[in-house]
């Protein structure tokens, strides 16, 4: 496979090392950007092309581009670890690739190649290394976010002949100011996320923008975070507006809804490989909210926890709805922690990567 050409023009306005040991410090999520950003363009006559990484600013859009109207756009989530040694380094790109193939099937959106989607996110992480952050006994990392949006002038509904791909880099500390602290969640019985046929595997947009009333009532309610049902019966646990679940049962199982309607997450996937490793039966199946409700209440369920590349592994404390709530939660459950100690280990090079999947970027 032909490696894809980049140019590069680099900023002549980097941020300079007071400010970005300033940003680094305290970085929050998803509000500081890199220097620069990798953007390619496809047609159907010239598939990928114009890949290059350029100074970060903003975008020039027609007000007719159809990503503004009709919402084609899929996008990833991934992260960059800085070792001990200095080196740069991210987690398993090939599953964040191969799931952006995915969504791109689901959204009528062009195939990105895996190599060139992991050679776009390699050189833009490069050329901004200094951007990732030390780590200093806290989980800080660069997040990496790739999307593709529909950037044809046109307000016709059919699939983008334009379309643009991009990767900016935005400096992370914990997605959850409390750090892993349990959260609390709010059970939506009004609000689904996704339905049989939808787009709810996808990574796309529009599942989020269609969350954001949940969340907010979830806020409403005290809450940290809305938890989605299933569309159909409004019985069966399907994940979080960001976060796949996982429940610990007393007798060692761990047990994770099953795919379908909900996004396969990388963090989720990984779980299971170092769950099972660590003696941990792991299912992979339906959950009903009343098994859930119940087993909190009984003790047969003895953690709750959710996870993600921005959240990594989140303790759950307890459910509310209207009307009621689960038992208390004080804090995080010791298997929930176990597994969260060994994924970022292996993401921050302190544990041998048993499993293959840190990728060495510089
Ligand atoms: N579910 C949703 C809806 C998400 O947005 C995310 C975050 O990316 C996840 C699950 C977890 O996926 P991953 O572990 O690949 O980050
Ligand atoms: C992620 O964990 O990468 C996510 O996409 C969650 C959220 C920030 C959208």
């Amino acid at each position: 496979m032909r490696a894809m050409e980049i140019s590069t023009t680099l900023t002549t306005e980097p941020k300079d090392d007071a400010r970005l040991a300033e940003i680094l410090e305290s970085p929050g999520f998803g509000v500081h950007f890199s220097d620069h950003m990798f953007t390619a363009e496809w047609t159907p006559e010239e598939g990928w092309h114009a890949a290059r990484i350029t100074p970060y600013g903003p975008l020039t859009l027609d007000p007719a581009t159809a990503v503004l109207h009709y919402a084609q756009e899929i996008f990833e989530g991934m992260k960059a670890y800085r070792h001990d040694d200095g080196s740069v380094w991210t987690f398993r790109p090939e599953a964040n690739a191969e799931r952006m193939v995915r969504s791109s099937h689901r959204l009528a959106l062009p195939v990105l190649d895996p190599d060139d989607f992991i050679q776009a996110v390699d050189a833009i992480v490069e050329v901004d290394q200094r951007w990732v952050p030390d780590t200093e006994g806290e989980e800080k990392s660069l997040y990496i976010r790739p999307f593709m949006i529909a950037t044809d002038r046109f307000l016709g509904v059919r699939p983008a002949k334009h379309v643009t791909f991009m990767v900016i880099l935005s400096p992370a500390g914990a997605y959850f100011s409390r750090g892993p602290l349990p959260v609390t969640l709010w059970l939506s019985t009004e609000y689904t996320r996704a339905g049989r046929g939808g787009m709810g595997a996808a990574k796309t947009g529009g599942n989020y923008a269609s969350s954001l009333l949940a969340q907010q009532e979830a806020i409403e309610h005290g809450c940290d975070q809305v938890v989605f049902l299933d569309g159909q019966e409004l019985t069966y646990v399907e994940e979080l507006g960001g976060m796949n679940m996982y429940f610990v049962y007393a007798d060692g199982r761990i047990v994770t809804p099953a795919l379908g309607t909900i996004l396969e997450g990388i963090t989720r996937s990984s779980i299971m490989d170092i769950a099972g490793k660590m003696g941990h039966p792991v299912e992979e199946r339906r959950i009903s909210i009343d098994e859930w409700r119940d087993g909190v209440t009984s003790g047969e369920i003895s953690e709750v926890f959710a996870c993600g590349t921005a959240a990594v592994v989140t303790p759950v404390g307890e459910l509310k709805w209207d009307g009621g709530q689960t038992p208390e939660v004080t804090e995080a459950g010791e298997v929930t922690m176990k597994i969260r100690q060994a994924l970022v280990d292996i993401q921050y090079g302190r544990a041998d990567d048993t499993f293959g999947w840190m990728h060495r970027v510089c």
